[in-house]
């Protein structure tokens, strides 16, 4: 007890800087290292900060005035809601889904409208190890590190009419997945190697992680893990039919899920020897509308205003989908197919990788 005390002193002495209540991940990384390099490369680590978000948050203002800003960051910089930095003057308010904002999640409340998550500021922090001690911080052992629940106070969201805007929670929920115990992290926080805490500062602790990344619809491992397709064609008399089957293999929710601007395209393109060129294209997406069911084009207007459910073309966990095309070409010619797909992510983007990936392409020549 006392060498344990001593030694718990001296790593005190090496480790100098004190944290606060609510510290930047820059804090914590001093000791927590490999995840403060995998959560930097994270959309949550980008989600205040991205051109994408500001963009729409300026129109939120310009078009629902100032105060309709509070809605937003209570997800995209949690901690600015609660510490109640409107102005966004501390570093953390800036740091988008943060180390501290997470890890001091004690439990979420289901009862009200939308999930809420229970939030005690302190030296304690909560986390998915039994019995961890740390120098520089106190620890809890919270259930719903573990659970799917943790997410659901941003990724399940009903907007101020009643429309449900971001359901993928309760997608989740009714998929094979939850029956299987197959959790959230279980596919975006999958164990790593990378140690818990730099060995420089304290040596022997464990030296698997859970990736902090959390690969989702920006990431090509997943998209081409998920989503599968095929080419096939096929001829009668002067028709021509294309057919591709594409299909959910392995998200946990609908694709995709998340914002209602999000989507998956399907591209073909039919090619002749003799210069002839067709077209196809198949979109997978929720559209939503406002109370007059005209459609809406902008995530703050889909965020705060929009009222119904237009139509939803997405792919459910596990459908397959059957896309057929036909075209009016003579055998014999030399014909080239082609198929892509897209995932579409934002209207707003200013980058070509903010507004779109092709992660699949499929090509067949016929005559
Ligand atoms: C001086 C080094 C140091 C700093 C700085 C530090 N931690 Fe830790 N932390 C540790 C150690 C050591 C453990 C114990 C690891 C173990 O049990 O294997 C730990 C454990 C944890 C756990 C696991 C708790 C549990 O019960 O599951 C969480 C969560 C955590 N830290 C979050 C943070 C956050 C958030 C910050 C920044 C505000 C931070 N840490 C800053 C050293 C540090
Ligand atoms: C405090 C709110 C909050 C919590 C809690 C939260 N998220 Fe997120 N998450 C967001 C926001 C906001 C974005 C969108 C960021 C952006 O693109 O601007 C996001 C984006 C994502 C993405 C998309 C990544 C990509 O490639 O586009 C994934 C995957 C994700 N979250 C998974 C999770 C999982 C799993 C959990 C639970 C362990 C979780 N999130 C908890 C707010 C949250
Ligand atoms: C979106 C919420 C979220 C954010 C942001 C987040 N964590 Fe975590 N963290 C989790 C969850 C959930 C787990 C447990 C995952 C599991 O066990 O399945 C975890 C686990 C941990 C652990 C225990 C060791 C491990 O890898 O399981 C530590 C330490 C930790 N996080 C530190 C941090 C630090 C430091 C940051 C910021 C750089 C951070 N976390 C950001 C949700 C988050
Ligand atoms: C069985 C694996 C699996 C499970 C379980 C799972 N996901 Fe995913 N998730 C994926 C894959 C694969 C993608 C990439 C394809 C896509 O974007 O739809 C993805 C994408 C996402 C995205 C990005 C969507 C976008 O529009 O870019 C978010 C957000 C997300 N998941 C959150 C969650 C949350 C929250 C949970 C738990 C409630 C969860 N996921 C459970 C596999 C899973
Ligand atoms: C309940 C939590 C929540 C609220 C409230 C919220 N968002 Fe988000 N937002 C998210 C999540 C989660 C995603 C990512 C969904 C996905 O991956 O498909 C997201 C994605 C976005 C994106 C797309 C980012 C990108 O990189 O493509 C924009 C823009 C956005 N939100 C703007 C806003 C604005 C503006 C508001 C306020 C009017 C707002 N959000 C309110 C959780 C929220």
């Amino acid at each position: 007890m006392k060498l344990a005390a001593w030694i718990l002193l001296a790593a005190c002495t090496a480790w100098s800087s004190p944290l606060k209540p609510v510290s930047s991940a820059e804090a914590c990384g001093r000791c927590h290292r490999a995840i403060l390099q995998s959560w930097k490369l994270s959309a949550h680590a980008d989600a205040m900060e991205s051109s994408v978000f500001q963009d729409s948050l300026d129109l939120a203002e310009a078009d629902f005035g100032a105060a309709s800003q509070k809605i937003c960051l209570a997800c995209h910089s949690p901690l600015a809601a609660q510490t109640g930095d409107s102005a966004l003057l501390q570093k953390v308010s800036w740091e988008g889904i943060t180390c501290d904002y997470c890890h001091s999640i004690r439990s979420v409340d289901f009862a009200g409208p939308n999930p809420k998550a229970k939030v005690e500021l302190s030296l304690v922090k909560s986390g998915p190890l039994k019995n961890s001690t740390s120098m520089a911080h106190g620890t809890v052992f919270s259930s719903v590190h573990t659970s799917s629940e943790i997410c659901a106070p941003c990724h399940e969201y009903r907007n101020a009419t009643g429309l449900p805007v971001l359901t993928t929670y309760s997608e989740w929920k009714a998929s094979r997945y939850a029956k299987e115990g197959k959790n959230c992290q279980s596919c975006h926080m999958y164990r790593v190697a990378g140690d818990v805490v730099d060995p420089k500062i304290r040596a022997g602790g464990a030296e698997r992680v859970n990736l902090h990344q959390m690969p989702g619809g920006h990431s090509l491992e997943q998209l081409t893990r998920t989503i599968k397709a095929r080419l096939d064609s096929s001829r009668q008399g002067d028709q021509l039919k294309v057919t591709v089957t594409v299909s959910n293999q392995a998200a946990g929710h609908f694709v995709p899920t998340g914002s209602p601007l999000r989507q998956l395209v399907l591209d073909v393109r039919v090619d002749t020897a003799d210069s002839r060129h067709f077209a196809g294209e198949r979109t997978y997406r929720r559209v939503v509308g406002d109370q007059h069911g005209t459609p809406v084009n902008r995530e703050h207007f889909a965020f705060v205003k929009a009222a119904k459910t237009l139509g939803d073309t997405r792919l459910a966990p596990d459908e397959t989908r059957k896309e057929e095309f036909t075209y009016t070409i003579k055998p014999g010619v030399q014909t080239n197919i082609k198929a892509t797909l897209s995932y579409v992510y934002s209207p707003l983007a200013r980058t070509e990788s903010q507004q779109h990936t092709t992660f699949l392409s499929l090509s067949k020549i016929v005559y």
